[in-house]
C-alpha cells in the first residue's frame, strides 16, 4: 500500500511544501489532516512562487485529488482568498480535485478575535486556530457540513450568543460587529459549498486500489498539542497520531518522511535550547531567509538539536529523512550540533568542521564538500534513520536523491 506521510521534525518551517510538491506529481491523493491557515508552505516552480496555507500543496502540480481532512480547522474567507490567489497564478481548483471534509471545523471571525485577546503570550499566528479547536473539543463548534444544509447563518448566531455568555472579554460593540458580519460570511461559505464532500469513502477506495496517497503534515513535531513544548504549541496533533484521527481512514504509511532542517528555527514563544542570540544566529537567519511565510515574523535560529530529533524520530517512527536547507550552512568555520541536554536542559554540543563552498543547487552527493558529507552522515548515524534526500536550494530541482523515495 503506497501511502506516504511527510511531517515536520522540529518546530515547523522545515521546508515541507517543497518536498510535498516534488512528491505530489506522482500522487493520486494529497491529504491535510490537521491545522489550518497557521501553516505557510512555499513552493517554487521556476520564476513562480506559490504560498499555500490551507489547500494541500498537491493542487499546484494538479495531478492529484486534494483533501482537507476532518482534523483541520478552516477559515472560509482565508480559503477563498487562497483559492483566488492560486487561480490568478494559473492553478485550476475544481470540486473534482479539491475536497473539504464536512467534519472539518470552521474558523470564524470570532475565533481570530479571541486568539488575539487570549493567546498572545504563546505568540500564535493569530489565525484563530486555538479558539476554533477549543470550540471543537467543547462541542460548540461549527462544522463544514453546515455549509450544505442551509443552517450556517443560524448556527453562527447561536454560536455567538453562546460565546457572549462564556467570554466577558468580547465587548458589546465587537459582538454587534460580528453579528453584522454573518450574511457576508454566509455568502462566502455558500461559494465553497460545492467543495464540501465526505472524503472517507474516496480514501478507503483509494487504499483498496493501491493508489498513491500522500499525507501532508503542517507545523512540526514539537508544536504537537501532546508531544510538543506545551503550552507553547499549536492546538492539534502535528505528529503521526494526528494523521489517523484527522485524515479519515486507516492506512499503513510505508514511508514516514521527516522533513528536518539542517539547523533549527522556531517562531513564537517557548523553549529553544540551541537558540543563538549572536551574530551566528543572525547569519543563519540571513542565509536561510528565515522570515515567516504566514506572519512575516523573523524566525528564531539556532544549531541543530539531535537530542530533540531523536525524540521526534521515536514518536513518528520516521524511516526516511529529507535534510533541508543544507546550502544555508556554507561559510561557517564550525557547526555545532547538540547531542544531549544536561540536567538543566542546556545543550551539550559536538563541534563539526564547516565548509566554505557554495553548494546551492547541487544534485550529486559525491560532489558535496567532504565536511558537508560528514555533517550529513553524522546526523543519520546519530538518529539511526537514513538521510534519503538532501535539499540544496529553494527550487524543486535543487535536490540530491540518495535513496529512492517512491
Ligand atoms: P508550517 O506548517 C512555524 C507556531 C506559532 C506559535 C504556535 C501556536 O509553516 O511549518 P497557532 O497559531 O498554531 O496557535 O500558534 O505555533 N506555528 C508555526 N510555526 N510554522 C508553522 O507552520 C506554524 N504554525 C504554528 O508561531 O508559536
Ligand atoms: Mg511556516
Amino acid at each position: 500500500m503506497p501511502a506516504y506521510i511527510v511531517m515536520g521534525a522540529q518546530w515547523g518551517d522545515e521546508g515541507k511544501g517543497k518536498i510535498v510538491d516534488v512528491l505530489a506529481e506522482k500522487m493520486d491523493f494529497v491529504v491535510r489532516f490537521q491545522g489550518g491557515a497557521n501553516a505557510g508552505h512555499t513552493v517554487i516552480h521556476g520564476d513562480t512562487r506559490y504560498v499555500t496555507h490551507l489547500i494541500p500543496s498537491g493542487v499546484i502540480s494538479g495531478n492529484s485529488v486534494n483533501i482537507i481532512g476532518n482534523g483541520c480547522v478552516v477559515d472560509p474567507r482565508t480559503l477563498l482568498e487562497e483559492m483566488e490567489a492560486l487561480e490568478k497564478q494559473g492553478v485550476r481548483i475544481t470540486p473534482a480535485k479539491f475536497i473539504i471534509s464536512p467534519q472539518a471545523h470552521m474558523v470564524l471571525p470570532v475565533h481570530r478575535y479571541l486568539d488575539k485577546l487570549l493567546n498572545e503570550k504563546i505568540g500564535t499566528t493569530v489565525r484563530g486556530i486555538g479558539p476554533a479547536y477549543t470550540d471543537k473539543v467543547r462541542r460548540t463548534g461549527i462544522r463544514w457540513e453546515r455549509a450544505c444544509d442551509g443552517s450556517f447563518a443560524e448556527a453562527c448566531r447561536e454560536h455567538l450568543d453562546f460565546l457572549e455568555k462564556v467570554y466577558a472579554v468580547i465587548g458589546k460593540e465587537e459582538m454587534e460587529k460580528l453579528r453584522d458580519g454573518i450574511p457576508a460570511l454566509a455568502a462566502t461559505v455558500e461559494r465553497l459549498r460545492p467543495f464540501v464532500r465526505d472524503a472517507r469513502p474516496l480514501l478507503a477506495q483509494a487504499v483498496k486500489e493501491d493508489s498513491n496517497i500522500l499525507y501532508e503534515g503542517a507545523q512540526g513535531t514539537f508544536l504537537d498539542i501532546d508531544h510538543g513544548t506545551y503550552p507553547y504549541v499549536t492546538s492539534s496533533n502535528t505528529s503521526i497520531g494526528g494523521a489517523y484521527t484527522g485524515g479519515g481512514v486507516f492506512l499503513d504509511f510505508h514511508k514516514r518522511i521527516a522533513i528536518m532542517k539542517s539547523y533549527t528555527t522556531r517562531v513564537g514563544e517557548g523553549p529553544f535550547p540551541t537558540e543563538l542570540f549572536d551574530e551566528t544566529g543572525e547569519k543563519l537567519r540571513r542565509n536561510g531567509n528565515e522570515y515567516g511565510a504566514t506572519t512575516g515574523r523573523p524566525r528564531r535560529c539556532g544549531w541543530l538539536d539531535l537530542h530533540l530529533l531523536k525524540t521526534s524520530c521515536m514518536i513518528n517512527g520516521f524511516n526516511y529523512i529529507v535534510f533541508s536547507k543544507v546550502s544555508c550552512l556554507s561559510g561557517f568555520e564550525t557547526l555545532k550540533v547538540a547531542v544531549d541536554h544536561d540536567p538543566d536542559g542546556k545543550p551539550v554540543y559536538e563541534a563539526l568542521p564547516g565548509w566554505e563552498e557554495d553548494i546551492l543547487g547541487y544534485t550529486d552527493f559525491a560532489t558535496l564538500p567532504e565536511n558537508c558529507r560528514r555533517y550529513i552522515r553524522f546526523v543519520e548515524d546519530f538518529l539511526g534513520v537514513p538521510v534519503g534526500m538532501v535539499s540544496t536550494g529553494p527550487d524543486r530541482d535543487h535536490v540530491i536523491r540518495r535513496r529512492p523515495i517512491l
